[in-house]
């Protein structure tokens, strides 16, 4: 149907015929000669349709904003004064001889020609046109552009792609399964994956070395701006290879896919320990291109009359941290108000600063709502431990150690942001040496990472203590988001039994659940290991947003709507009838 795509169009090809596909972008009527601004995926090339073509003319008189057609013509030179050095096909035009209207368009909801903000559910309502932006046409091309380097990456690497099932059994992953009915078998059910994992551990016992699938995962869990209820990973699995093996190859294909689509080349990842990650930065996902961190000052206060610090100071399970906001103190009393706020909403009681006008001059050189309550010579010591300058502000957080570390991290993140206080355009660090567990709000252990993670401690060891157990397992953050995790994995029956007995897993229901890897556990199983990345986070890092939405086709609402479709929708009560079920939910 076309000779050139129109963005490709230059003076190469001038006199020569053409004939182009694409959309209106944009009519002109120049008094008697009428420009059309035709657009397709690889930009925009004008063509020029002169009085004397009466059928052309006619045709182009009728056209419209986002009408689709095709246009046959000669390549000429733009006259001068009317080239445009910004477009790459700006310095010639097409002389029409044919117009042909391949399909009309309604007037668009948003202008395609033009840059306008636009209202989100307005955009997912309209996604096709939105899809039409060129910043979301560019965004979804990268993603593809980015899947086929990792393909290339993990090929090359003599990783091979393996589908695993979409209806299956419930691999948990720490969120809520989406469950299926089974028309067949009445009263069963299959769940969507939350992730490969076991099958991807199955492949390597089943003897096929090294595995990888760029995997659709389903979880049904509160939605984020970088969470979605169905993303994909870049779900990746090996046998004999060991944690430095697997870190290595991993890191190598976020250095790849950084340099390629940012023309950066990262350094070696740092590594952190994620009890040094809690402690410094109240979080397991810190953003490393901004230099705040927080001091632990538990010790200064325990003594104090001030309650609000001596308490939490005491308390096992809590903790007092300070945060240095250097050159801080030109904050106003109304940021300040905010930040209070914003930590507030997150749970904390309260957000104590001190500012120093004159370090030089504890007595009047410092403002604080909190200073009646403290000891001077404890301002003096916080001052000295965090090598406090004039100018400088200090934020304290205290109380429970879940409420100030997520409340704490949350503020060194939003300052970072608010302040413009990045040093560095990509900070990547690996998170090692994760707990097994963690205690859930009920008070029982859960795993950290998933039950198949290998602990750093024998079996007798991790059933006596199971609390202070390390695993193997590792995290990639990069600037503060969790981009990818995994782990080495259990590869002996024994060992995961006594996992699910920590879990509180009785042998029926993990035969029941997790026989078939138990059995395959006892069938010669390699030492083996991996890791997911969320390609959704990965895209939305490279394409420069923060919007998970932006980098998916089509995406659903925090509220895990398809506004484009108006799915999850009714269905009939014929299609229920016949999977045997019963909705006991009243409409409102
Ligand atoms: P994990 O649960 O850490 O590990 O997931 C791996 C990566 O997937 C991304 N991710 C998400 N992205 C968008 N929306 C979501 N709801 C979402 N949830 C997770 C994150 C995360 O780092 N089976 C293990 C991996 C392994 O051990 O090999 C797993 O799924 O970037
Ligand atoms: P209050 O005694 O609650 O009026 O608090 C005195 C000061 O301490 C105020 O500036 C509060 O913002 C601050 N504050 C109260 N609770 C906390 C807390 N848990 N962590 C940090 N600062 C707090």
């Amino acid at each position: 149907m076309k000779s050139h795509y129109c963005g490709e169009i230059t003076s190469a090809n001038l006199k020569e015929k053409v004939v182009i596909c694409g959309w209106i972008h944009r009519r002109r009527d120049h008094g008697g000669v009428i420009f059309l601004d035709v657009r397709d995926i690889k930009g925009i090339c004008q063509a020029v349709v002169n009085p004397d073509n009466k059928e052309s003319f006619q045709l182009a008189e009728s056209i419209r904003n986002e009408f689709v057609v095709q246009i046959e013509g000669s390549v000429r030179n733009r006259l001068k004064g009317t080239i445009n050095k910004n477009m790459h096909t700006g310095e010639i035009e097409i002389e029409v001889s044919k117009i042909n209207i391949l399909s009309k368009a309604n007037t668009p909801v948003f202008p395609i020609d033009e840059y306008q903000e636009v209202n989100e559910d307005v955009r997912l309502k309209n996604r096709v046109l939105d899809l039409r932006r060129p910043e979301m046409n560019e965004r979804i091309i990268k993603r593809s552009k980015i899947t086929s380097l990792i393909r290339n990456y993990l090929d090359k690497n003599e990783f091979h792609e393996i589908e695993t099932p979409i209806l299956t059994k419930a691999t948990p992953e720490g969120a809520r399964d989406y469950i299926l009915p089974s028309r067949v078998q009445p009263g069963s059910f299959y769940a969507l994956p939350q992730s490969p994992q076991l099958f991807k551990q199955l492949l390597m016992i089943g003897g096929l070395d090294k595995y990888y699938q760029i995997a659709r995962c389903f979880r049904d869990e509160d939605l984020r701006a970088d969470r979605q209820p169905e993303f994909t990973q870049i779900d990746i699995e090996a046998s004999f290879l060991d944690q430095e093996e697997i870190m290595k190859l991993s890191e190598k294909m976020i250095k790849d896919i950084i340099k390629e689509f940012c023309g950066e080349n990262l350094e070696k990842f740092k590594v952190i320990d994620w009890h040094d990650a809690m402690k410094d930065y109240g979080c397991d996902k810190p953003d490393l291109r901004i230099p705040l961190k927080l001091i632990e000052i538990s010790n200064l206060v325990m003594n104090e009359e001030f309650k609000v610090f001596s308490d939490p100071a005491k308390k096992e399970g809590s903790r007092v941290v300070a945060l240095k906001v250097p050159n801080g103190n030109s904050m106003s009393r109304g940021q300040i108000d905010d930040y209070t706020k914003f930590v507030s909403k997150l749970g904390a009681k309260g957000l104590a600063y001190i500012k120093i006008n004159d370090v030089k001059d504890l007595e009047s050189g410092i403002q604080s709502p909190i200073l009646k309550f403290l000891n001077k010579e404890t301002i003096a010591n916080i001052i000295k431990t965090l090598e406090v300058k004039t100018n400088d502000l200090i934020f304290f957080g205290a109380g429970t150690e879940s409420v100030v570390n997520l409340s704490m991290s949350s503020l060194i993140k939003k300052l970072g942001h608010d302040l413009d206080l990045y040093v560095s355009k990509w900070a990547p660090c690996w998170v090692v040496n994760f707990p097994m567990f963690e205690l859930n709000a009920e008070g029982s252990l859960t795993p950290l990472h998933h039950p198949f993670t290998l602990p750093k401690a024998s079996k007798k060891e991790i059933l006596e203590n199971p609390k202070d157990a390390l695993a193997y397992a590792y995290d990639v953050v990069l600037n503060g988001y969790e981009i990818g995790g995994g782990s080495l994995r259990i590869y002996d029956k024994n060992m995961q039994e006594a996992i699910f007995e920590i879990l509180n897993i009785s042998r029926k229901e993990a035969e029941t659940k997790f026989g078939f890897l138990l059995k395959a556990l006892s069938s010669g199983c390699p030492p083996h290991g991996g890791i997911a990345f969320g390609l959704d986070r990965i895209v939305m890092l490279v394409t420069d947003t923060t919007n998970i939405r932006d980098v998916i086709a089509f995406p659903k609402t925090q509220s895990a709507t398809c506004l484009l479709t108006d799915a999850p929708s009714k269905v009939d009560k014929d299609q229920l009838d016949e999977l045997k079920i019963i909705s006991t939910h009243k409409e409102e």
